[in-house]
């Protein structure tokens, strides 16, 4: 019986899945990626888990057909290559090739939110649905293409980069990660709602996140549920943009499914009340005919589940 490895590399954590060839996740394992130690910790972590989830489980490494890995960064996947992943504090970085030599299996590589997109449309929320759009919330905004069933990679394998849509007006937009401004990231990630709170506290505006030490983003939907008008205002926001970012895609895509994942989304209803309700008033009525938008299902288990998919669904 043959195994596939999935590897999602984040900023925070690698996750490492073991799958069988009908894509189910049979065994994971989970380690710090070790951003502050530089590319060379980060690629023996990889190894390390790979090789250690292989042992800990009843499989060979024989077994092994193939490792797939979804890297949170701009990657160019004909050239394995890590253009730019400022989340993982690498670039142009051959990451294939690396770890081709140092495991000795067959590798594919892709952006984290394709694969998770894959993962989704495989198995999760997109099943059976043939062409869907992924966004995914976390420290970063990821987006992944589907397209008949596989992920739509355009030009150089960057396609689907859609948290770097500008959408912020110039006179409010601050520098993205990626080096432009007016991102979707900068408002709609974790790491753009926390900014937020943390901003509004500075300025002294009455807000009960002004008594939380170290804000996280479910802090900020936490104090929104209760009724904080700040907490509220900062919420609407992230939701206001990426309302409009799904307007924008639809126009191009005539997607018949969003699927918005990542952590931010589990705030759940109060968050994707105000998407739909954006993106209704923005959409033209063709385009939002039969087109829902719904949370992802598979979690974190998506990005490994996709990984692995690179062999089985491609
Ligand atoms: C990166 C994407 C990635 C996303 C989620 C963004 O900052 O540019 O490549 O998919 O974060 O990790
Ligand atoms: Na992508
Ligand atoms: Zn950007």
């Amino acid at each position: 019986e043959k195994i596939y490895i999935g590897v999602d590399l984040g900023g925070t954590a690698i996750k490492v899945g073991i799958c069988n060839e009908e894509g189910q996740l049979l065994h994971t394992y989970e380690g710090p990626t070790e951003v502050a130690k530089g590319p060379e910790t980060i690629v023996d972590n990889i190894e390390r888990y790979v090789r250690l989830i292989v042992e800990q489980s009843p499989f060979e490494w024989e077994q092994v057909a193939g490792v797939g890995a979804g890297v949170a960064g701009f990657t160019n996947v004909r050239e394995g290559i890590i253009l730019l992943a400022p989340n993982v504090g690498l670039k142009d970085f051959p990451i294939r090739k690396i770890l081709e030599d140092r495991l000795g299996k067959p590798i594919k590589i892709d952006n984290d939110a394709n694969v998770a997109a894959l993962g989704e449309a495989w198995s999760g929320a997109g099943k059976g649905i043939d062409n869907c759009v992924c966004f995914t919330l976390g420290t970063g905004v990821g987006g992944g293409i589907i397209i008949d069933g596989k992920i739509y990679q355009g030009f150089s394998g960057l396609a689907g980069e859609l948290g770097h849509i500008s959408v912020v007006p110039d006179l409010e937009a601050i520098q993205c990660g990626c080096g432009k401004i007016g991102c979707l990231e900068t408002v709609s990630s974790a790491t753009g709602i926390i900014r937020m709170a943390n901003d509004a506290v500075s300025r002294g505006e009455r807000t009960s996140l002004s008594l939380v030490e170290n804000i996280t983003a479910k802090d900020v939907f936490d104090s929104a549920k209760a009724g904080d008008e700040v907490a509220t205002r900062i919420v609407n926001r992230a939701a206001f943009y990426l309302g409009k970012a799904l307007a924008a895609v639809a126009v191009v895509l005539n997607p018949e499914l969003y699927i918005v994942g990542g952590g931010v989304s589990k705030a759940g209803d109060f968050l994707f009340n105000e998407i739909r309700s954006v993106f209704a008033k923005l959409t033209p009525e063709p385009v939002q005919q039969g087109l829902k938008i719904v949370p992802a299902i598979l979690g974190n288990d998506a990005g490994m589940v996709g990984a692995a998919g690179l062999f089985l669904r491609s």
